[in-house]
């Protein structure tokens, strides 16, 4: 990839793509900025350059028309805190306004643009709003590494507009990344949870070919376990997508490779109050649903990772959020954290787990990007990285 480092970038208006999709509360406040602080480094050097530096993001999925609980206005006064220095915000991504308010920007100045997705062009990758977004600049850098695997406007179109290149966390990123998909060392253990086959199911199908053990938890694993004819009563089931799982459960490499819970935390109800029992995966009381990983469960992904020299984990195992369903989140959280594996860690519910067992530092990369590393980590090309690199 070009680097920022590899372009004459004094004095010039810089736009950089940034993933500022950051959880925001009812009182307008930033939850966990980890992804706005790993952006420091970029902005605080394009700052250093004198460069006028306009900032571009989405938040969250307002499906192409202007909502205001969308607003990235929380965020530019969380980066001004970040920063200790004004950011200006300009309340459209395109247009008059925004061009003129970046003609107004001095040397080393900070400014936001409204979500990007307020317009549907953005998602579309249509051409001439690549190219109205291309206007507010004379260089593009790319930043937003959890946003890469997104063909969009703003991480792809506009790069046929600007001389374009590589932020130092998209750098950091793919450096990490690398590594894991270069040259793992073997057993290569993953561990795939959250919600939904149909999220994940390409990326489950490419990394049996590169791992040793595929440990699936998570409402996920629900789809699998009733494709293997196990009856999950309430639980979380993709029905839709049974039939796919059951496709996978007969290729020889998932026989070989994928590890599903043996026993499952069963609740009577979808709440912290309700009764709960652990129980084989076939035995799930009439009416119950399963929240959780088992015990033995927990025990045999642990064993998997014992000896694992490299890790990588994307998506809770259970309904993490709530505190009786998140012990076999945390207990693998903890597993991780305690191997000598290089490890990789991405999604935001993991990232929190880790947190919540104060491991953060004894994980070898903490990845930005949830949907973007693991899609990275399965051996896709990613269209905003692509870009950058002329592939
Ligand atoms: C993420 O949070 O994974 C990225 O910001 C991408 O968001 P998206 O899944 O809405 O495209």
């Amino acid at each position: 990839m070009t680097a920022l480092t590899d372009l004459d970038l004094k004095g010039k208006r810089v736009l950089v793509r940034v993933d500022f999709n950051v959880p925001i509360d009812d009182n307008c406040h930033v939850g966990d900025d980890t992804r706005m602080r790993e952006s420091l480094p970029t902005i605080n050097y394009l700052r250093k350059q004198g460069c006028k530096v306009v900032l571009m993001s989405h938040l969250g999925r307002p499906k192409g028309s202007y909502n205001a609980k969308y607003s990235l206005a929380p965020v530019a006064k969380h980066l001004q805190t970040l920063l200790g220095e004004d950011v200006v915000f300009s309340p459209d991504c395109i247009g008059r306004e925004a061009e003129q308010m970046t003609s107004e920007l001095k040397a080393g100045q900070v400014m936001l643009l409204e979500n990007l997705r307020f317009y549907p062009m953005e998602e579309n990758n249509d051409k001439e709003f690549a190219h109205k977004l291309a206007r507010l600049a004379d260089v593009y850098v790319n930043d937003a590494f959890g946003t890469a695997h997104r063909a969009h406007a703003s991480t792809v179109g506009v790069t046929a507009f600007l001389p374009s290149c590589a932020g130092f966390l998209m750098e950091k990123e793919i450096a990490n990344l690398s590594r894991v998909t270069n040259a793992p060392e073997h057993p290569f253990v993953a561990i795939i949870g959250g919600a939904k086959v149909s999220d994940k199911y390409s990326v489950i199908e490419n990394l049996l070919g590169k791992v040793d053990k595929l440990l699936i938890g998570g409402g996920m694993a629900n789809t699998f376990l009733a494709a293997m004819g196990d009856i999950m009563q309430k639980s979380l089931v993709e029905h839709d997508k049974v039939e796919l799982a059951r496709k996978m459960l007969e290729m020889p490499l998932a026989k070989e490779k994928l590890v599903l819970p043996v026993d499952l935390v069963a609740a009577d109800g979808f709440s912290n109050d309700a009764k709960v029992r652990v129980v084989p995966t076939y035995a799930i009381p009439d009416d119950w649903m399963a929240l959780d990983i088992g015990t033995e469960t927990i025990e045999l992904f642990k064993e998997h990772l014992k000896d694992a020299k490299t890790i990588i984990w994307n998506g809770p195992l259970g309904v993490f959020e709530m505190d009786k369903f998140s012990h076999g989140t945390m207990e693998i959280a903890q597993a991780v954290a305690d191997s000598e594996a290089f490890s990789v860690i991405g999604g935001g519910d993991s990232l929190a787990a880790i947190g919540r067992c104060n491991a953060k530092n004894k994980i070898s990369h903490l990845s930005t990007g949830g949907g973007a590393s693991l899609e990275f980590l399965s051996g896709k090309i990613l269209p905003g990285v692509a870009v950058l690199t002329g592939k």
